[in-house]
């Protein structure tokens, strides 16, 4: 009898043991701090969502940016891109950013336009005549103005980034006489300009998202469109479109923006990483942009498929006269301001 007492007492005290022992009843109440766990708490990530491939003017530039905040900022900010419109398309990825679902988008100024008509101003054909002009007037005073634009629609503009300026790309036959786009279906961004410029031409201007693009073009549902030669290149459309035009006509840029309440939840040295990080890429991304386009005509002589055509001066001064209304278009819908301050600072 003793001994079973005994063993059922032992029993008991050896039970309550390992019950206090594996809720941890012994151990002191605070845990133990691990640091590194304690940084990755502190760490903020901005998500930036693009629609291009990674090897352009502006996913070049996205990475350049994410890797200089990280270096400026000791790794508090990590930057996570999203490109190729993994995340969010032409269509939606503004709401995204207005959602704050990600912190950075860089579309298209034209597709700006709808929430910024004064920025059509910078899709006016032959505006622009040289790269150095273009890093001028968006780098510069009148950059920083047409930016200050997006206080009005609570979103904090960071920058301009180039692309370069666009060429037109067709399947069936080349584009270099106006006549030439009598009855064609032309995709344009949705921008007052950019459309207007092809019903201009006799043409019918479809708006397709980015996207979308490429099968429209293989279905047929489109037969030209004007890009830049990276997005040409990097995006493939010079497999399913054969007659390149350099053109040189317009620009294709983008905007650099973030989501502003997240801007302003950020403490004040954060931000100046940001701006600083900003400036530097941006800087990279003008010089990148030149680069890129002139490394992928080259690519895209090399294509036998691809004829490559140019407009003689004779043309081109053709194609400049037919576009002229759309500077009034654009006086008369938004304006007259910025036109005229590019047109002095241009000295056109
Ligand atoms: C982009 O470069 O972001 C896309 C341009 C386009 O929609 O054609």
């Amino acid at each position: 009898m003793k001994v079973y007492i005994t063993t059922a007492i032992l029993t008991i005290v050896l039970l309550l043991s390992y019950i206090g022992y594996s809720q941890q009843f012994w151990q002191n109440s605070t845990l133990p701090v691990d640091e590194e766990q304690q940084g990755l708490n502190k760490q903020i990530v901005i998500n930036f969502s693009h629609v291009v491939a990674e090897d352009t003017p502006k996913g070049q530039a996205a990475i350049k940016f994410a890797e200089l905040l990280e270096q400026k900022s000791n790794g508090r900010i990590h930057v996570v891109i999203y490109p190729n419109g993994m995340l969010y398309n032409d269509n939606n990825e503004l709401k995204a950013l207005q959602n704050n679902d990600v912190q950075m988008i860089a579309p298209t100024f034209s597709k700006m336009t709808k929430t910024i008509p004064s920025w059509e101003v910078l899709d006016l054909p032959y505006l622009f005549h040289t790269d150095e002009e273009v890093e001028n007037v968006l780098n510069g005073r009148i950059g920083e103005q047409l930016l200050n634009q997006l206080n009005h629609v609570n979103i904090k503009g960071l920058a301009f980034w180039n692309n370069g300026f666009k060429q037109m790309i067709s399947e069936e036959k080349p584009l270099v006489r106006l006549e030439d786009f009598k009855n064609i279906k032309v995709r344009a961004m949705p921008s007052k300009v950019l459309q207007t410029q092809f019903e201009l031409l006799g043409a019918k201007s479809v708006n397709t998202s980015f996207d979308e693009l490429y099968t429209e073009i293989e279905n047929h549902e489109i037969d030209a469109q004007e890009n830049t030669l990276s997005n040409i290149y990097s995006k493939g459309f010079y497999k399913v479109q054969n007659n390149i035009t350099l053109t040189n006509h317009g620009l294709l840029g983008y905007s650099v923006l973030m989501n502003e309440d997240f801007w302003n939840s950020l403490p004040q040295k954060l931000q100046e990483d940001v701006l600083s990080a900003m400036k530097e890429a941006t800087e990279w991304n003008f010089q990148m942009a030149k680069e890129m386009n002139s490394n992928d005509l080259e690519k895209l002589k090399k294509q036998d498929h691809i004829k490559i055509n140019t407009l003689s001066v004779a043309e081109q001064n053709k194609w400049k006269l037919k576009f002229k209304p759309l500077y009034s278009l654009y006086k008369n819908h938004v304006g007259a301001t910025f036109l005229k301050e590019i047109q002095t600072e241009l000295n056109h």
